[in-house]
């Protein structure tokens, strides 16, 4: 039994093999063959924050493979009036397959899987979005690009994102720079567990232009994630010059692709004319997410 707590919790071996099974699956179920290897099993979903791409591609997914699933606002369990998780976790392990958990705090996440006797996948929270950057690399992988030839420049908040690309980059072993304010850095122990473990350079710097020179994929993400609302108007102000936008990217290799796991706001961290442009995939990456979840379902459930 695995869980995907964060993304090193997988192998290299497993996680290039659910972006191969992602990009199979996205074929086959596309073309209309059927495959329903989740016929009777079941999904929850626990979920403390919004979300469109991550709950309904999970559901999608789910739905597609023949499984079934079950929603639940964090609020509505008894989670909210104070029952302890390990009890959740347990409880909820004797009717469903597999969890997927979407919360503000990685402890959730990992004591759920510590007492859960069913997978537990992390949907997002402050400190991780694995799945997130696994499809990312799926998308990345579509346009015929070779994980370990890559350079990824990352530009803007040192957020959960960041982080779970700094795991992946260590994992797979492509470069990866960092453009993030100062006061704004990636997690410091995940910083130097993905340097320990690097086969290429990792690189954090305050230039946005020195970390995408030459980069073939740009990368970035809102300046307020969810939970900190309070400190956008600040944040916009100190972000401002980590935008990406099309001057940036001239500093790019040809052909660079951007992306970006949305929601976006545009003019803030990215433009509209980068977003909606010839270099962005986002509209591929985010449909990318429905079949890398149904690789990592399959794998997890079946
Ligand atoms: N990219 C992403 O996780 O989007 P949602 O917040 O809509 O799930
Ligand atoms: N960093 C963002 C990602 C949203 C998908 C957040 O946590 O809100």
């Amino acid at each position: 039994m695995r869980h995907i707590r964060r993304i090193f919790d997988l192998e290299v071996e497993e996680a290039e093999s659910l972006i191969k099974r992602g990009l199979e699956l996205k074929k086959r179920v596309k073309s209309g063959i059927p495959h329903r290897p989740l016929t009777g099993k079941i999904l929850a979903l626990i979920f403390e924050k919004p979300s469109t791409r991550t709950r309904v591609s999970f559901e999608a997914a789910m739905l597609k493979l023949g499984g079934e699933t079950i929603f639940l606002s964090a609020r509505d369990l008894q989670l909210a009036r104070g029952e302890p998780l390990k009890d959740t976790a347990r409880v909820l392990s004797r009717y469903v397959d597999g969890i997927v958990v979407r919360t503000f705090g990685q402890e959730v996440v990992d004591e759920l899987a510590a007492y859960a006797s069913v997978p537990i996948i992390n949907g997002l929270s402050d400190k991780f979005h694995p799945c997130q950057v696994l499809s990312d690399l799926m998308t990345v992988v579509e346009t015929g690009r070779r994980l370990e030839d890559l350079k990824v420049a990352w530009v803007g908040d040192g957020n959960n994102m960041a982080n779970s690309w700094l795991e992946a980059a260590a994992l797979f072993g492509f470069e990866l720079r960092l453009a993030c304010p100062e006061g704004y850095d990636p997690d410091e122990d995940v910083f130097s567990e993905a340097r320990k473990h690097a086969k290429k350079p990792i690189l954090l710097t305050r230039d946005p232009v020195e970390a995408v020179k030459g980069a073939d994929v740009i990368n970035t993400d809102v300046w307020a994630s969810m939970g900190q609302e309070a400190e956008a108007a600040e944040r916009r102000q100190i972000f401002q010059p980590y935008q990406v936008n099309q001057e940036l990217l001239q500093h790019a290799a040809p052909g660079a692709i951007v992306l970006h796991c949305l929601p976006a706001h545009r003019g803030e961290e990215i433009t509209e004319e980068v977003l909606e442009g010839p270099q962005s995939v986002v509209w591929e990456q985010s449909e990318n997410k429905m079949w890398l979840h149904a690789a990592v379902l399959e794998y997890l459930l079946a």
